[in-house]
């Protein structure tokens, strides 16, 4: 988005943030942490932290950014100017937002590259391949195959470098000819396919055999398997899948029209991000149960879509088309939300050095195709490079792991804390309410008050603390 456009409509906003925030974040990350953090209680976890904690920091960015009209950096210079010694060092906050998208974009795009791969994976392949009784070998042991393949993929360097450039170089080359309107053109036909193909998935799925244990996994909290480490993943979720606590939401405040309500607009974007989440969980977790028990559940790891969904195709005639449909569905969800994410950093690098929006995009594909090459070696050259092994807990932990974790269990929280402070001590939460009611009636503003004055701070020190290793 260029600056000088606003959102023409309402609904030209509930639509970029929506199609901002709908991405790998609710297809990949989303089920592959409900699995491996128990399930149904992961997912009641997320639920509660949604309405409460995410709804009231989504609705807080928004409004920062449409009472100052700039960006994060800029929208936290201009609230805190002025202010002296702790409330004025707030600022540091706006950096810490813009940050974080500069981390995320490199892993982002590892992840579109495997995405890429799937799709060709799909094409090429007769699934029969991926079977989930079939056995193929990786590194010379004998494995289901489906595993198998996604093993010697990723820790191919030729393969999962090549895929990766793939991705990069059309996003890239979406951003610099200005042709992302049009990519929004199509995805607003697209993505309402795509959860028609998920919802249809789901309903396959319900007739495989042993997927009432899978349901119930998924549905049925069971409290025995709730721990700090529920929290502190489900809220890293919550911020990644909502794109908070990273600037973007300020960044999109900051284009909407004054007249438009803020509230419902909010309501929706979580509403929508949330309910593609929970899809995508109901289509995946239940077949993984079926095909491997519990146990493959609570083993899941970053690779359970892509090992998952192929078994799910081989299962029936035809699910070539439908796997190859799939995956190019996918990666048109990732592929706009890694044009957003580009377009924010642009926007920050060509803002603060005061260059050009071409080299910035140069500048940020550089980054991004250097951390992304790091990230991609981890898995093979680079697999004794695990920078968090003096944390006992971590030990062990790729590159991509720790780069997830960085941004979303670490800056992320440290971002909204900031986000946090700013709203109670330096604007003040009477003014901002008043900018968020406008002239409608907002239901929820008792929950936005308490979360705002009360809860936040203390759960997300909390979470903090723990991630880091330091209590729990
Ligand atoms: N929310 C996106 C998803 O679920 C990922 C994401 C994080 C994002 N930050 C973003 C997308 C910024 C666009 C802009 O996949």
């Amino acid at each position: 988005m260029h600056k000088n456009e606003g959102f023409s409509s309402k609904l030209g906003f509930v639509l970029a943030a929506a199609g901002s925030a709908v991405g790998l974040g609710n297809i990949w990350r989303f089920p592959y942490l409900t699995a491996k953090y128990g399930g149904g209680i992961f997912l009641l976890t997320y639920l509660i932290l949604v309405l409460t904690f995410g709804y009231a920091l989504l609705i807080a960015e928004n409004a920062i950014g449409r009472m100052t009209r700039k960006g994060p950096i800029g929208a936290f210079r201009e609230l805190c100017a002025g202010k002296k010694s702790f409330l004025g060092s707030v600022r540091v906050g706006g950096w810490i937002n813009a940050v974080v998208p500069l981390l995320i974009l490199p892993y982002y795009c590892v992840i579109g590259g495997w995405v890429t791969k799937y799709v060709f994976a799909m094409m090429c392949n007769p699934v029969a391949r991926f079977h989930k009784d079939a056995i193929e070998s990786y590194a010379g042991l004998k494995m289901n195959a489906s595993a198998a393949y996604f093993q010697n993929f990723i820790t191919d360097p030729w393969q999962a470098v090549g895929f990766f450039l793939l991705f990069v170089v059309v996003i890239v080359a979406v951003a610099a000819f200005g042709v992302e309107k049009g990519v929004e053109r199509f995805n607003k036909i697209l993505m309402p396919i795509l959860i028609l193909l998920i919802i249809a998935i789901c309903i396959y799925c319900m007739f495989l055999p042993n997927s009432g244990a899978g349901f119930r996994y998924y549905l049925m909290p069971d409290p025995s398997k709730f721990s700090y480490m529920t929290v502190v993943a489900a809220m890293g979720q919550l911020f990644f899948s909502l794109s908070i606590a990273m600037g973007i939401m300020i960044t999109y405040g900051a284009y909407m029209r004054n007249e438009d309500n803020l509230v419902s607009s909010v309501n929706q974007v979580e509403l929508f991000d949330t309910g593609v989440a929970f899809l995508a969980g109901l289509m995946i977790i239940p077949s993984v149960v079926a095909f491997g028990g519990e146990k493959a559940a609570e083993q899941a790891g970053v690779g359970l879509v892509f090992v998952t969904m192929p078994q799910v195709f081989a299962s029936f005639p035809g699910g070539q088309f439908v796997g190859a449909a799939f995956f190019i569905l996918v990666l048109f969800a990732a592929a706009t939300s890694a044009i957003s994410l580009l377009e924010t950093n642009v926007h920050t690098i060509s803002q603060e050095l005061k260059i050009s929006r071409a080299k910035a995009i140069v500048l940020n594909v550089c980054e991004v195709a250097v951390i992304g090459v790091v990230t991609i070696l981890g898995y093979s050259l680079l697999s004794f490079v695990q920078p968090l092994n003096f944390i006992s807990r971590y030990r062990g932990m790729d590159i991509l792991g720790t780069l997830d974790f960085i941004s979303n269990s670490v800056l992320m929280p440290i971002g909204a804390i900031m986000t946090t402070v700013l709203v109670v001590g330096v604007i003040g939460i009477e003014r901002i309410c008043r900018e968020i009611r406008g002239q409608n009636k907002w239901y929820r503003e008792f929950v936005f008050q308490f979360c705002m004055c009360v809860v936040v701070i203390p759960c997300l020190l909390i979470v903090l603390l723990n991630a880091t290793g330091l209590i729990g």
